[in-house]
Protein backbone atom coordinates (compact mmCIF):
# COMPACT_ATOMS: atom_id res chain seq x y z
CA UNK A 1 0.00 0.00 0.00
CA UNK A 2 1.75 3.17 -0.78
CA UNK A 3 0.91 6.91 1.38
CA UNK A 4 -1.59 7.93 -0.87
CA UNK A 5 -3.77 4.55 -0.15
CA UNK A 6 -2.83 4.33 3.27
CA UNK A 7 -4.05 8.08 3.67
CA UNK A 8 -7.40 7.36 1.97
CA UNK A 9 -7.61 4.06 3.99
CA UNK A 10 -7.52 6.21 7.34
CA UNK A 11 -9.63 8.94 6.53
CA UNK A 12 -12.45 6.41 5.79
CA UNK A 13 -12.45 4.93 8.38
CA UNK A 14 -12.13 8.33 10.42
CA UNK A 15 -15.08 8.93 8.80
CA UNK A 16 -16.87 5.77 9.95
CA UNK A 17 -16.12 6.63 13.31
CA UNK A 18 -13.48 3.42 13.52
CA UNK A 19 -10.23 5.03 14.77
CA UNK A 20 -12.14 8.20 16.15
CA UNK A 21 -11.26 6.98 19.24
CA UNK A 22 -7.56 6.62 18.87
CA UNK A 23 -6.55 9.17 16.55
CA UNK A 24 -9.12 11.71 18.02
CA UNK A 25 -7.49 13.94 20.60
CA UNK A 26 -6.26 13.13 23.35
CA UNK A 27 -9.20 13.49 25.99
CA UNK A 28 -8.09 15.83 29.05
CA UNK A 29 -10.99 15.19 31.20
CA UNK A 30 -11.25 11.20 31.18
CA UNK A 31 -15.38 11.04 31.68
CA UNK A 32 -15.93 10.69 36.06
CA UNK A 33 -16.26 6.67 36.26
CA UNK A 34 -19.99 5.92 38.33
CA UNK A 35 -19.73 7.40 42.12
CA UNK A 36 -19.56 3.80 43.94
CA UNK A 37 -20.99 3.73 47.36
CA UNK A 38 -19.82 3.01 50.75
CA UNK A 39 -21.55 0.96 52.86
CA UNK A 40 -21.13 1.25 56.65
CA UNK A 41 -22.78 -1.20 58.93
CA UNK A 42 -22.44 -0.14 62.31
CA UNK A 43 -23.94 -3.16 64.92
CA UNK A 44 -25.03 -0.45 68.38
CA UNK A 45 -24.55 -3.75 70.31
CA UNK A 46 -20.96 -2.42 70.24
CA UNK A 47 -22.31 0.06 72.33
CA UNK A 48 -22.51 -1.65 75.36
CA UNK A 49 -19.23 -3.88 75.26
CA UNK A 50 -16.49 -3.00 77.73
CA UNK A 51 -13.08 -2.15 77.76
CA UNK A 52 -11.51 -1.15 74.10
CA UNK A 53 -14.03 -2.89 72.24
CA UNK A 54 -16.56 -0.35 73.27
CA UNK A 55 -17.90 1.79 70.58
CA UNK A 56 -19.88 5.48 70.99
CA UNK A 57 -21.12 8.18 68.91
CA UNK A 58 -17.75 9.69 69.31
CA UNK A 59 -15.78 7.07 68.14
CA UNK A 60 -18.49 6.71 65.60
CA UNK A 61 -17.89 9.74 64.00
CA UNK A 62 -14.47 9.85 62.36
CA UNK A 63 -15.74 7.14 60.11
CA UNK A 64 -18.90 8.97 58.92
CA UNK A 65 -17.11 11.35 56.34
CA UNK A 66 -16.20 7.67 54.48
CA UNK A 67 -19.98 6.22 54.46
CA UNK A 68 -22.66 7.23 51.42
CA UNK A 69 -24.72 4.96 54.29
CA UNK A 70 -25.01 4.16 57.39
CA UNK A 71 -26.86 1.02 58.27
CA UNK A 72 -27.69 0.75 61.41
CA UNK A 73 -28.25 -2.65 63.34
CA UNK A 74 -30.03 -4.39 64.60
CA UNK A 75 -33.68 -4.95 64.71
CA UNK A 76 -35.66 -7.70 65.53
CA UNK A 77 -39.00 -9.41 64.90
CA UNK A 78 -41.44 -10.12 67.79
CA UNK A 79 -42.25 -13.92 67.84
CA UNK A 80 -45.60 -14.65 67.23
CA UNK A 81 -46.83 -10.69 67.05
CA UNK A 82 -44.67 -10.95 64.14
CA UNK A 83 -44.30 -6.92 65.07
CA UNK A 84 -40.56 -5.06 63.75
CA UNK A 85 -39.44 -4.38 67.25
CA UNK A 86 -35.58 -3.02 68.62
CA UNK A 87 -33.68 -5.48 70.39
CA UNK A 88 -32.43 -2.91 72.93
CA UNK A 89 -35.14 -0.65 73.72
CA UNK A 90 -33.16 1.03 76.28
CA UNK A 91 -30.24 1.93 74.34
CA UNK A 92 -32.03 2.39 70.92
CA UNK A 93 -35.38 4.32 71.58
CA UNK A 94 -34.99 5.31 75.46
CA UNK A 95 -36.37 8.94 75.43
CA UNK A 96 -34.27 11.56 73.70
CA UNK A 97 -31.12 9.71 74.23
CA UNK A 98 -32.12 6.61 72.34
CA UNK A 99 -29.55 5.55 69.74
CA UNK A 100 -32.00 5.31 67.10
CA UNK A 101 -32.25 9.17 67.12
CA UNK A 102 -28.86 10.31 67.84
CA UNK A 103 -27.85 8.47 64.84
CA UNK A 104 -30.31 9.59 62.14
CA UNK A 105 -29.81 13.23 63.78
CA UNK A 106 -25.94 12.90 62.66
CA UNK A 107 -27.36 13.71 59.05
CA UNK A 108 -27.16 17.29 60.16
CA UNK A 109 -23.85 17.05 60.80
CA UNK A 110 -23.03 15.17 57.42
CA UNK A 111 -25.61 15.83 55.11
CA UNK A 112 -25.01 13.32 52.40
CA UNK A 113 -25.30 10.39 54.86
CA UNK A 114 -28.25 8.15 54.21
CA UNK A 115 -29.22 6.10 57.48
CA UNK A 116 -31.03 2.91 57.64
CA UNK A 117 -32.21 0.47 59.50
CA UNK A 118 -31.52 -3.02 59.45
CA UNK A 119 -33.72 -6.38 60.56
CA UNK A 120 -32.22 -9.33 61.34
CA UNK A 121 -28.31 -9.54 60.56
CA UNK A 122 -28.16 -13.00 62.56
CA UNK A 123 -28.01 -10.45 65.97
CA UNK A 124 -32.06 -11.34 66.36
CA UNK A 125 -31.24 -14.56 68.75
CA UNK A 126 -33.14 -16.26 71.35
CA UNK A 127 -31.64 -17.37 74.26
CA UNK A 128 -32.47 -19.81 76.92
CA UNK A 129 -33.58 -23.42 77.66
CA UNK A 130 -35.64 -24.66 75.02
CA UNK A 131 -34.75 -21.84 72.19
CA UNK A 132 -32.73 -23.97 69.80
CA UNK A 133 -35.81 -25.94 69.43
CA UNK A 134 -37.91 -23.28 68.37
CA UNK A 135 -38.85 -22.81 64.63
CA UNK A 136 -37.48 -20.05 62.54
CA UNK A 137 -39.94 -16.80 63.33
CA UNK A 138 -38.36 -15.44 60.45
CA UNK A 139 -39.81 -18.59 58.14
CA UNK A 140 -42.59 -18.15 60.39
CA UNK A 141 -43.58 -14.50 59.61
CA UNK A 142 -43.42 -15.07 55.59
CA UNK A 143 -45.81 -18.22 55.78
CA UNK A 144 -48.19 -15.87 57.57
CA UNK A 145 -50.03 -13.41 55.31
CA UNK A 146 -51.84 -11.19 58.13
CA UNK A 147 -48.19 -11.07 59.90
CA UNK A 148 -46.40 -10.20 56.93
CA UNK A 149 -48.74 -7.21 56.89
CA UNK A 150 -47.99 -6.70 60.33
CA UNK A 151 -44.64 -6.65 60.22
CA UNK A 152 -44.13 -4.30 57.35
CA UNK A 153 -46.83 -1.21 59.23
CA UNK A 154 -44.43 -1.90 62.50
CA UNK A 155 -41.11 -1.67 61.01
CA UNK A 156 -42.41 0.96 58.35
CA UNK A 157 -43.30 2.76 62.08
CA UNK A 158 -39.99 2.55 63.26
CA UNK A 159 -38.08 4.15 59.92
CA UNK A 160 -40.63 7.11 60.43
CA UNK A 161 -40.94 7.69 63.51
CA UNK A 162 -37.04 7.78 64.21
CA UNK A 163 -36.02 9.32 60.97
CA UNK A 164 -34.42 6.98 59.43
CA UNK A 165 -33.73 7.26 55.55
CA UNK A 166 -34.52 3.57 54.45
CA UNK A 167 -34.81 -0.14 55.59
CA UNK A 168 -32.08 -2.86 55.09
CA UNK A 169 -33.55 -6.53 55.21
CA UNK A 170 -31.46 -8.75 56.27
CA UNK A 171 -33.69 -11.70 56.69
CA UNK A 172 -32.33 -14.29 59.00
CA UNK A 173 -32.74 -17.16 56.18
CA UNK A 174 -31.98 -21.40 57.40
CA UNK A 175 -28.37 -21.38 56.07
CA UNK A 176 -26.50 -23.75 54.52
CA UNK A 177 -25.00 -26.81 56.43
CA UNK A 178 -21.28 -26.91 56.67
CA UNK A 179 -19.59 -29.95 55.01
CA UNK A 180 -18.23 -31.78 57.21
CA UNK A 181 -14.89 -33.27 57.90
CA UNK A 182 -13.81 -36.71 59.20
CA UNK A 183 -10.58 -36.58 60.29
CA UNK A 184 -8.67 -39.48 61.12
CA UNK A 185 -9.05 -40.65 57.44
CA UNK A 186 -5.39 -40.38 56.60
CA UNK A 187 -4.61 -37.52 54.03
CA UNK A 188 -6.52 -35.14 53.15
CA UNK A 189 -6.81 -35.73 49.88
CA UNK A 190 -7.96 -39.17 50.99
CA UNK A 191 -10.47 -37.59 52.76
CA UNK A 192 -11.45 -34.91 49.84
CA UNK A 193 -14.46 -36.67 48.87
CA UNK A 194 -16.43 -36.58 52.51
CA UNK A 195 -15.26 -33.32 53.40
CA UNK A 196 -17.60 -32.09 50.05
CA UNK A 197 -19.75 -34.38 49.63
CA UNK A 198 -23.58 -35.11 51.36
CA UNK A 199 -25.53 -31.74 50.63
CA UNK A 200 -28.23 -31.64 53.35
CA UNK A 201 -31.45 -30.02 52.25
CA UNK A 202 -31.19 -26.32 53.67
CA UNK A 203 -35.57 -25.96 53.86
CA UNK A 204 -37.58 -28.04 52.35
CA UNK A 205 -40.27 -25.44 51.89
CA UNK A 206 -37.54 -23.40 50.20
CA UNK A 207 -39.65 -22.21 46.93
CA UNK A 208 -42.15 -20.86 48.81
CA UNK A 209 -40.09 -18.86 51.10
CA UNK A 210 -38.71 -17.29 47.89
CA UNK A 211 -42.27 -16.31 46.79
CA UNK A 212 -43.35 -15.05 49.74
CA UNK A 213 -39.93 -12.73 50.68
CA UNK A 214 -40.84 -11.42 46.91
CA UNK A 215 -44.03 -10.55 48.20
CA UNK A 216 -42.31 -8.92 51.69
CA UNK A 217 -39.94 -6.73 49.91
CA UNK A 218 -42.76 -5.56 47.42
CA UNK A 219 -45.01 -4.83 50.35
CA UNK A 220 -42.33 -3.06 51.84
CA UNK A 221 -41.04 -0.85 48.93
CA UNK A 222 -44.54 -0.17 48.95
CA UNK A 223 -45.34 1.25 52.31
CA UNK A 224 -41.52 2.84 51.70
CA UNK A 225 -42.46 4.24 48.16
CA UNK A 226 -44.57 7.67 49.21
CA UNK A 227 -41.93 8.66 51.24
CA UNK A 228 -39.03 7.86 48.79
CA UNK A 229 -37.53 6.01 51.42
CA UNK A 230 -34.89 3.35 50.68
CA UNK A 231 -35.16 -0.10 50.56
CA UNK A 232 -32.09 -2.39 50.28
CA UNK A 233 -31.50 -6.15 51.12
CA UNK A 234 -28.49 -8.05 52.83
CA UNK A 235 -27.69 -11.81 52.11
CA UNK A 236 -26.30 -12.82 55.48
CA UNK A 237 -23.33 -15.37 55.35
CA UNK A 238 -24.50 -18.98 53.91
CA UNK A 239 -27.41 -17.94 52.82
CA UNK A 240 -27.54 -19.87 49.57
CA UNK A 241 -29.03 -16.83 47.13
CA UNK A 242 -31.02 -19.39 44.75
CA UNK A 243 -33.12 -20.72 47.06
CA UNK A 244 -34.53 -17.57 49.10
CA UNK A 245 -33.87 -14.95 46.43
CA UNK A 246 -36.13 -14.47 42.82
CA UNK A 247 -33.53 -12.22 42.05
CA UNK A 248 -35.53 -10.97 38.51
CA UNK A 249 -38.31 -10.04 40.89
CA UNK A 250 -36.82 -8.66 44.17
CA UNK A 251 -34.36 -6.58 42.36
CA UNK A 252 -36.94 -4.58 40.92
CA UNK A 253 -37.85 -3.14 44.82
CA UNK A 254 -34.35 -2.95 45.78
CA UNK A 255 -32.04 -0.33 45.75
CA UNK A 256 -28.95 -2.19 46.37
CA UNK A 257 -28.34 -5.38 47.33
CA UNK A 258 -25.21 -6.23 50.31
CA UNK A 259 -23.59 -9.60 49.89
CA UNK A 260 -22.44 -10.57 53.03
CA UNK A 261 -19.31 -13.19 51.13
CA UNK A 262 -17.59 -13.61 53.64
CA UNK A 263 -17.29 -16.58 56.60
CA UNK A 264 -17.30 -19.12 54.18
CA UNK A 265 -15.26 -20.90 56.69
CA UNK A 266 -15.30 -20.43 60.34
CA UNK A 267 -14.18 -22.04 63.48
CA UNK A 268 -17.66 -22.44 64.53
CA UNK A 269 -18.88 -24.07 61.12
CA UNK A 270 -15.48 -25.74 60.37
CA UNK A 271 -14.02 -26.26 63.82
CA UNK A 272 -12.23 -29.03 62.25
CA UNK A 273 -10.20 -27.60 59.39
CA UNK A 274 -9.40 -24.24 58.82
CA UNK A 275 -9.43 -21.93 55.67
CA UNK A 276 -9.30 -19.02 53.71
CA UNK A 277 -12.97 -17.41 55.60
CA UNK A 278 -13.06 -14.96 52.63
CA UNK A 279 -11.80 -15.40 49.24
CA UNK A 280 -12.18 -13.23 45.87
CA UNK A 281 -11.98 -16.22 44.20
CA UNK A 282 -12.39 -19.73 44.03
CA UNK A 283 -9.57 -22.12 45.93
CA UNK A 284 -9.39 -24.11 42.96
CA UNK A 285 -11.22 -27.43 43.04
CA UNK A 286 -11.57 -27.52 46.40
CA UNK A 287 -14.80 -25.59 46.44
CA UNK A 288 -16.37 -23.49 43.24
CA UNK A 289 -19.20 -21.93 45.64
CA UNK A 290 -17.34 -20.33 48.78
CA UNK A 291 -15.99 -17.20 47.70
CA UNK A 292 -17.25 -13.62 46.49
CA UNK A 293 -16.73 -13.55 42.85
CA UNK A 294 -19.52 -16.83 42.58
CA UNK A 295 -21.88 -14.70 44.41
CA UNK A 296 -21.67 -11.51 42.05
CA UNK A 297 -21.69 -13.86 39.42
CA UNK A 298 -25.04 -15.37 40.61
CA UNK A 299 -26.60 -12.00 40.87
CA UNK A 300 -25.29 -10.82 37.73
CA UNK A 301 -27.06 -14.11 35.50
CA UNK A 302 -29.96 -13.40 37.25
CA UNK A 303 -30.39 -10.03 35.69
CA UNK A 304 -29.22 -8.10 38.86
CA UNK A 305 -28.21 -4.81 37.42
CA UNK A 306 -24.04 -4.33 38.54
CA UNK A 307 -24.53 -0.87 40.18
CA UNK A 308 -27.03 -2.58 42.51
CA UNK A 309 -24.75 -5.29 43.95
CA UNK A 310 -22.33 -3.59 47.18
CA UNK A 311 -19.70 -6.56 48.03
CA UNK A 312 -19.66 -7.45 51.47
CA UNK A 313 -16.15 -7.22 53.34
CA UNK A 314 -15.70 -8.17 57.23
CA UNK A 315 -13.13 -5.90 58.93
CA UNK A 316 -12.32 -9.12 61.14
CA UNK A 317 -10.67 -12.44 60.91
CA UNK A 318 -11.55 -16.04 62.36
CA UNK A 319 -9.11 -17.74 64.08
CA UNK A 320 -8.67 -21.65 65.00
CA UNK A 321 -6.03 -23.44 67.67
CA UNK A 322 -3.43 -25.32 65.84
CA UNK A 323 -2.60 -28.53 67.48
CA UNK A 324 0.64 -30.22 67.33
CA UNK A 325 -0.77 -32.37 64.21
CA UNK A 326 -1.63 -29.55 61.67
CA UNK A 327 1.98 -28.89 61.14
CA UNK A 328 4.43 -26.41 60.01
CA UNK A 329 3.80 -24.71 57.20
CA UNK A 330 0.29 -23.27 58.35
CA UNK A 331 -0.64 -23.29 54.41
CA UNK A 332 -4.21 -24.09 53.93
CA UNK A 333 -6.86 -26.29 54.32
CA UNK A 334 -5.06 -26.69 57.93
CA UNK A 335 -6.67 -30.17 59.56
CA UNK A 336 -6.56 -31.17 62.88
CA UNK A 337 -7.69 -27.86 64.09
CA UNK A 338 -9.98 -26.64 67.13
CA UNK A 339 -12.66 -24.31 67.47
CA UNK A 340 -10.10 -23.24 70.44
CA UNK A 341 -8.21 -20.06 69.83
CA UNK A 342 -8.28 -17.86 72.96
CA UNK A 343 -10.95 -14.78 72.89
CA UNK A 344 -9.80 -11.24 71.37
CA UNK A 345 -8.91 -9.23 73.67
CA UNK A 346 -10.79 -6.46 73.13
CA UNK A 347 -14.09 -7.70 72.00
CA UNK A 348 -14.01 -10.55 74.12
CA UNK A 349 -15.79 -12.60 71.50
CA UNK A 350 -14.87 -15.92 71.17
CA UNK A 351 -13.93 -17.15 66.93
CA UNK A 352 -13.87 -13.46 65.77
CA UNK A 353 -10.66 -11.46 65.96
CA UNK A 354 -11.09 -7.40 64.68
CA UNK A 355 -8.59 -6.03 62.92
CA UNK A 356 -6.66 -4.22 66.14
CA UNK A 357 -6.85 -7.53 67.52
CA UNK A 358 -5.06 -9.42 64.24
CA UNK A 359 -2.62 -6.92 64.31
CA UNK A 360 -1.28 -6.71 67.63
CA UNK A 361 -0.80 -10.30 66.71
CA UNK A 362 1.25 -9.95 63.66
CA UNK A 363 5.03 -9.01 64.07
CA UNK A 364 5.23 -5.36 65.92
CA UNK A 365 7.58 -3.67 67.82
CA UNK A 366 5.18 -4.50 70.97
CA UNK A 367 6.16 -8.58 70.25
CA UNK A 368 9.58 -8.04 68.64
CA UNK A 369 10.85 -10.59 71.23
CA UNK A 370 7.87 -12.57 72.76
CA UNK A 371 8.05 -16.07 73.06
CA UNK A 372 4.96 -18.63 74.29
CA UNK A 373 1.41 -17.45 74.24
CA UNK A 374 2.86 -14.05 72.87
CA UNK A 375 5.31 -14.72 70.06
CA UNK A 376 4.49 -12.70 66.89
CA UNK A 377 2.44 -15.01 64.07
CA UNK A 378 4.09 -15.75 60.99
CA UNK A 379 1.50 -13.43 58.30
CA UNK A 380 1.65 -14.62 55.19
CA UNK A 381 0.16 -12.68 52.29
CA UNK A 382 -1.41 -13.64 48.52
CA UNK A 383 0.51 -11.73 46.00
CA UNK A 384 -2.13 -13.01 43.62
CA UNK A 385 -4.86 -10.98 45.32
CA UNK A 386 -7.08 -13.63 44.85
CA UNK A 387 -7.79 -15.19 48.46
CA UNK A 388 -6.62 -12.80 51.24
CA UNK A 389 -4.17 -13.19 54.03
CA UNK A 390 -3.63 -15.31 56.73
CA UNK A 391 -0.98 -15.78 59.65
CA UNK A 392 -0.24 -18.52 61.86
CA UNK A 393 1.79 -19.61 64.57
CA UNK A 394 2.46 -23.36 64.98
CA UNK A 395 1.55 -24.94 67.95
CA UNK A 396 5.15 -25.70 70.45
CA UNK A 397 6.03 -28.89 71.56
CA UNK A 398 3.43 -29.18 74.87
CA UNK A 399 0.62 -28.59 71.74
CA UNK A 400 0.42 -25.24 72.80
CA UNK A 401 -0.08 -21.80 71.65
CA UNK A 402 -1.05 -22.28 67.98
CA UNK A 403 -3.23 -20.31 66.18
CA UNK A 404 -4.20 -19.60 62.61
CA UNK A 405 -6.15 -16.81 61.34
CA UNK A 406 -7.74 -15.89 57.85
CA UNK A 407 -8.19 -12.41 58.09
CA UNK A 408 -8.87 -8.89 55.90
CA UNK A 409 -6.11 -6.27 56.62
CA UNK A 410 -6.33 -2.58 54.91
CA UNK A 411 -4.79 -4.60 51.51
CA UNK A 412 -6.94 -7.32 51.28
CA UNK A 413 -10.01 -4.95 51.67
CA UNK A 414 -8.76 -2.35 49.07
CA UNK A 415 -8.06 -5.44 46.67
CA UNK A 416 -12.80 -6.26 47.32
CA UNK A 417 -13.20 -2.35 46.38
CA UNK A 418 -10.74 -3.26 43.32
CA UNK A 419 -12.71 -6.24 42.00
CA UNK A 420 -15.61 -3.83 42.64
CA UNK A 421 -14.39 -0.95 40.39
CA UNK A 422 -12.70 -3.97 37.85
CA UNK A 423 -16.64 -5.15 37.98
CA UNK A 424 -18.47 -2.12 37.72
CA UNK A 425 -20.37 -3.20 40.45
CA UNK A 426 -22.19 -0.79 42.97
CA UNK A 427 -19.69 -0.65 46.06
CA UNK A 428 -18.65 -1.97 48.85
CA UNK A 429 -20.60 -2.89 52.22
CA UNK A 430 -18.22 -3.30 55.20
CA UNK A 431 -19.20 -5.78 58.22
CA UNK A 432 -18.67 -4.11 60.61
CA UNK A 433 -17.18 -0.89 61.81
CA UNK A 434 -16.75 -1.84 65.35
CA UNK A 435 -14.67 -4.30 63.95
CA UNK A 436 -12.45 -1.77 62.17
CA UNK A 437 -9.49 -0.33 64.28
CA UNK A 438 -11.74 2.60 65.31
CA UNK A 439 -9.05 4.00 68.14
CA UNK A 440 -6.17 3.57 65.80
CA UNK A 441 -4.49 1.24 67.81
CA UNK A 442 -2.50 -0.59 65.18
CA UNK A 443 -1.06 2.58 62.90
CA UNK A 444 -2.64 5.53 64.87
CA UNK A 445 -4.78 5.63 61.68
CA UNK A 446 -8.36 5.69 62.58
CA UNK A 447 -10.62 2.90 60.60
CA UNK A 448 -7.71 2.05 58.42
CA UNK A 449 -9.73 -0.60 56.32
CA UNK A 450 -12.66 1.50 56.11
CA UNK A 451 -10.27 4.56 54.43
CA UNK A 452 -8.42 1.87 52.50
CA UNK A 453 -11.64 0.94 51.00
CA UNK A 454 -12.83 4.53 50.10
CA UNK A 455 -9.87 5.46 48.86
CA UNK A 456 -9.65 2.21 45.94
CA UNK A 457 -13.09 2.96 45.21
CA UNK A 458 -12.46 6.18 44.15
CA UNK A 459 -8.94 5.90 42.64
C1 LIG B 1 -27.26 -23.49 46.47
O1 LIG B 1 -28.39 -24.14 45.98
C2 LIG B 1 -28.25 -24.67 44.68
C3 LIG B 1 -29.57 -25.31 44.30
O2 LIG B 1 -30.56 -24.34 44.21
C4 LIG B 1 -27.13 -25.69 44.65
O3 LIG B 1 -26.92 -26.13 43.33
C5 LIG B 1 -25.85 -25.06 45.18
O4 LIG B 1 -24.84 -26.03 45.27
C6 LIG B 1 -26.09 -24.46 46.54
N1 LIG B 1 -24.90 -23.77 47.00
C7 LIG B 1 -24.33 -23.96 48.18
C8 LIG B 1 -23.13 -23.16 48.48
O5 LIG B 1 -24.77 -24.74 49.01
Amino acid sequence: MNNLALLATLLACLASGVLAGKVGPPQQHLPQGPQRHMVCYYDSSSFVKEGLGKLVIDDLEPALQFCDYLIYGYAGIERDSHKAMSLNQQLDLDLGKGLYRTVTRLKRKYPNLRVLLSVGGDKDIETGEDAKDLPNKYMELLENPTGRSRFVNTVYSLVKTYGFDGLDIAWQFPKNKPKKVHSGLGSFWKGFKKVFTGDAIVDERSEEHKEQYTSLLRDIKNALRPDNLLLSTTVLPNVNASLFFDVPAVINYLDFVNLAAFDFFTPQRNPELADYAAPIYALSERNPEFNVDAQVTYWLRNRCPASKINVGVASYGRPWKLSDDSGETGLPPVSHVKDEAPDGTNTQQHGIYSWPEVCALLPNQNNAYSKGANAPLTRVVDPAKRFGSYAYRAADKSGDNGIWVSFEDPDTAADKAGYVRSNNLGGVALYDLSYDDFRGLCTNDKYPILRAIKYRLAN
